[in-house]
C-alpha cells in the first residue's frame, strides 16, 4: 500500500503493527521529522491485521488540529468473519476539542499550566446538535448519521482527542461488540461503552426501533462532575429514511457512578477475546496460547503527576522525563552512532531523582514481556505500544504485586494495542517481542505524552544482517540530527505550509480530511 501524504510533519497509525518495518512508523524515534513543504511516502503491509485502526500526526499535539483518519482493514474473502455481513459501514471520530490550536495548547503546557477543560466534544469533527437550546447556540453544523430502518451497521467509534475518556451511547440502541484494535471479542450487548483516548471499537447496530424521531448519539466526558461538563458534551443524529420527526428531549443518561470506581473497570474486563474466532488468519485467535508461555522480561512502569525537573513541568515513567534527541534511534543504531540514546530504562520505579533522558527499554528478540502501568496520576490514562498488539490480562485497584498474577486472565484476555489504566490502578500487558525495530510506548493523552510519557522498546534479532527480520532502511529515508549532512536537497519546499496541509477550518470549526483506505490483509 502506499500512502502518500503532503505533510509537515509525521503521521504514526495506532495498530498498524509495521511487521519488520518500524522505518515507516512515523514518531520522532525512527523517522525525521518531515520539513515543511517536502512530502514524503510512506509504504508498509496490513500483514495479519485485520480491524478499525486510524493515524494522526504524532508531533507535538498536532492530532489536537486534525488530521487524523481511520484505517480499516478487511479480512479476506477466504477467512470467516464471527457475524453477518453488516448493511453499511460507518467510521465515527469523536474527542474533546480546544478553541485554541496546538500551538497555543503547547505553549500553555511549556508554561506549566493544564489544558484545562475542553470547549467541546466533536463528533467528526462537527459541533453538537442543538439538543437543548440553553445549552448549545445555535447554528452548530452537526453530524447526522442516516440509516434504513431493519438494517444492521457496523460503527467503528475512534476517540482521537486529546486527553478526555468519553462515554459512547446511542438512544434506545443496543452496541453489539465485535472487534477492538484488530481482534474478535466475544459478542457482547452494551448500553453505552467507555472509549478511552486513542480507543477503537467496532459495534453492530440494528435500527430496531419504530422511527417515531430521530436518536441521538452522544459522547460525553467521563469521570467529571456532569453540571459543570454538559455543554461540552458531544451529540449527533441518528436519521432514519422513513424518521417522524427530530430527536427530542433529554439525553440518554450517562453511568450514574462519579463516585463509584468499579464500574467502568468491570465493563473494560468484561472486554474479552473470541478465541474460536479466526482474524486475519484462518486459525483460531486463540490459538497462540499466551497464558501457558513463559514471561521473560517484567517492567513496572509507574506514572506520577506532573512535576518539575529543570525549571520545567514534566511527566515521567519509573522517574524519566523522556526528551527526545535530534537524530533519529533507529538510524543511530544504522550508522553506529553512540550516545544518542542509552539502553538502561529501569525495570521498576527508583528512588533516584525524576530526570530528563532518551533512555530505552532493551527487549530481547522473541523475549516474551510483562508490563505492568502503574497510575499514580489523578486522571485515568492510556497506554500505546507501536509494533505490537499486546495482552490486557489484568487491571486493578490499588498497588500491583507480585500476588497480582494471581488474578491474571490466561484465557481470553483481549489483544489490542491501547489500554486504559485508572487513576490509581494497575493494568498488566503481555507482548510477545517477534517485531525487530525501535517501538514508541507512550501515554495517548496528549498532554501527558508532549511532557515526556514515552519511551521506546528496542528488539535486535542480533542474528539477522539482512533483511529476514526488518526490512532494509527505505531508499527515500531522511536524515537529520546528527546524520544531517547526509540528506540530500533533493526536495525544493514549494507552497506554503497551509497549503500543503489538508486540515480545513471551516467557520471555527474543524473538518478532518477523512482518508479510509481499504485494503485485504496480506498472507505470506
Ligand atoms: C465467536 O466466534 C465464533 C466463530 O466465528 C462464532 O461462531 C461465535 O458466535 C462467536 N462467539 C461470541 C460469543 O462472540
Ligand atoms: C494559533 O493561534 C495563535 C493565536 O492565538 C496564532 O498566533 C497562531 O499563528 C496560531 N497557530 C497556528 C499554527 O495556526
Ligand atoms: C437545558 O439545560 C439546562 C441547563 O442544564 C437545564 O436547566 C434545562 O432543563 C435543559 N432544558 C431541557 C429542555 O432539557
Ligand atoms: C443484542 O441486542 C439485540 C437487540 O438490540 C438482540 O437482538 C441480540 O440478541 C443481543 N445480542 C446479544 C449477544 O446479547
Ligand atoms: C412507536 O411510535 C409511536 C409514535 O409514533 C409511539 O406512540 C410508540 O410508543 C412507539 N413504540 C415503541 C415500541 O417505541
Ligand atoms: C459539580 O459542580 C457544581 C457546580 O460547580 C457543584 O455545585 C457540585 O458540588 C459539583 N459536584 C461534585 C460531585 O463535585
Ligand atoms: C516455563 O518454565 C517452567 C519452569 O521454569 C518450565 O518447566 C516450563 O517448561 C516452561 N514452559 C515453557 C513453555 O517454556
Ligand atoms: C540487552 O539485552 C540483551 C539480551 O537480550 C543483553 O545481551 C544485553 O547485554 C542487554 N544490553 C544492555 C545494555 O543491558
Ligand atoms: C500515589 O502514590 C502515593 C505513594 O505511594 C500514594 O500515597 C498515593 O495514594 C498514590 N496515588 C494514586 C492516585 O495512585
Ligand atoms: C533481501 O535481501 C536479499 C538478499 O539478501 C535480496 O535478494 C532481496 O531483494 C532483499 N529484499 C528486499 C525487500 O530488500
Ligand atoms: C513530492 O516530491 C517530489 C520531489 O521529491 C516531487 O517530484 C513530487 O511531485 C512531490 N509530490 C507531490 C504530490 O507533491
Amino acid at each position: 500500500m502506499n500512502f502518500v501524504l503532503l505533510l509537515v510533519f509525521l503521521v504514526t497509525r495506532d495498530g498498524i503493527q509495521q511487521r519488520k518495518n518500524c522505518w515507516q512508523d512515523g514518531v520522532l524515534g525512527t523517522n525525521c521529522p518531515i520539513p515543511p513543504g517536502w512530502n514524503w511516502t510512506y509504504q508498509f503491509q496490513v500483514k495479519d491485521q485485520i480491524g478499525s485502526f486510524f493515524y494522526f500526526p504524532s508531533l507535538g499535539l498536532q492530532r489536537a488540529a486534525g488530521g487524523y483518519g481511520g484505517i480499516t482493514v478487511n479480512n479476506r474473502e477466504v477467512i470467516a468473519v464471527p457475524f453477518g455481513k453488516p448493511d453499511g459501514d460507518i467510521t465515527l471520530f469523536i474527542g474533546d476539542w480546544y478553541t485554541k490550536n496546538h500551538t497555543d495548547l503547547r505553549k500553555a503546557l511549556d508554561a506549566g499550566k493544564d489544558l484545562g477543560m475542553p470547549d467541546g466534544v466533536l463528533m467528526n469533527g462537527k459541533g453538537p446538535y442543538r439538543y437543548n437550546t440553553t445549552l448549545v447556540p445555535d447554528g452548530i453544523d452537526y453530524e447526522t448519521i442516516n440509516v434504513e430502518p431493519g438494517k444492521t451497521y457496523r460503527f467503528r467509534v475512534h476517540n482521537v482527542g486529546t486527553s478526555t475518556s468519553l462515554n459512547f451511547r446511542i438512544q434506545n440502541h443496543n452496541l453489539l461488540l465485535v472487534e477492538t484494535e484488530g481482534t474478535y471479542t466475544v459478542q457482547q450487548n452494551y448500553t453505552n461503552l467507555d472509549i478511552h483516548v486513542g480507543q477503537s471499537y467496532s459495534f453492530l447496530v440494528t435500527m430496531d426501533q419504530n422511527a417515531s424521531s430521530d436518536y441521538y448519539i452522544v459522547a460525553s466526558a467521563r469521570f467529571v462532575n456532569e453540571s459543570l461538563w454538559t455543554r461540552v458534551t458531544g451529540v449527533a443524529v441518528l436519521h432514519y429514511s422513513n424518521s417522524k420527526s427530530k430527536a427530542s428531549g433529554p439525553l440518554p443518561y450517562p453511568p450514574n457512578d462519579f463516585y463509584d470506581k468499579t464500574f467502568s473497570m468491570n465493563q473494560a474486563r468484561s472486554i474479552r477475546m473470541n478465541v474460536s474466532a479466526g482474524a486475519a488468519r484462518p486459525n483460531p485467535q486463540g490459538s497462540f496460547k499466551y497464558g501457558s508461555i513463559n514471561v521473560t522480561e517484567v517492567y513496572l512502569l509507574r506514572n506520577a503527576p506532573p512535576l518539575t525537573i529543570n525549571g520545567k513541568r514534566r511527566t515521567t515513567l519509573n522517574g524519566i522525563s523522556y526528551s527526545p534527541p535530534d537524530t533519529p534511534l533507529r538510524l543511530a543504531d544504522k550508522y553506529d552512532l553512540k550516545g544518542v540514546y542509552t539502553l538502561d530504562f529501569p525495570t521498576k520505579p527508583l528512588d533516584t531523582p525524576h530526570r530528563l533522558g532518551a533512555s530505552v527499554i532493551n527487549g530481547t528478540y522473541k523475549g516474551f514481556m510483562e508490563i505492568i502501568f502503574q497510575n499514580n496520576d489523578t486522571t485515568v490514562q492510556t497506554y500505546h505500544m507501536d509494533g505490537y498488539a499486546f495482552f490486557v490480562v489484568g487491571m486493578d485497584y490499588g498497588e500491583w504485586t507480585e500476588e497480582s498474577r494471581g488474578t491474571y486472565n490466561k484465557w481470553d484476555g483481549i489483544s489490542r494495542c491501547t489500554t486504559q489504566v485508572f487513576p490509581g490502578a494497575w493494568t498488566a500487558v503481555l507482548v510477545s517481542l517477534d517485531n525487530v525495530g525501535f517501538w514508541n510506548v507512550r501515554a495517548e493523552n496528549l498532554d501527558t505524552w508532549y511532557l515526556g510519557q514515552e519511551s521506546y522498546v528496542r528488539v535486535v534479532n542480533p542474528e539477522d544482517d539482512s533483511n529476514k527480520t526488518e526490512l532494509l532502511m527505505p531508499n527515500n529515508v531522511l536524515y537529520c540530527g546528527r546524520l544531517k549532512n547526509l540528506q540530500k536537497d533533493n526536495q525544493v519546499p514549494h507552497g506554503s505550509q497551509s497549503s500543503s496541509s489538508f486540515v480545513t477550518y471551516v467557520g471555527g470549526m474543524l473538518l478532518t480530511a477523512m482518508l479510509i483506505l481499504v485494503s485485504s490483509a496480506i498472507f505470506p
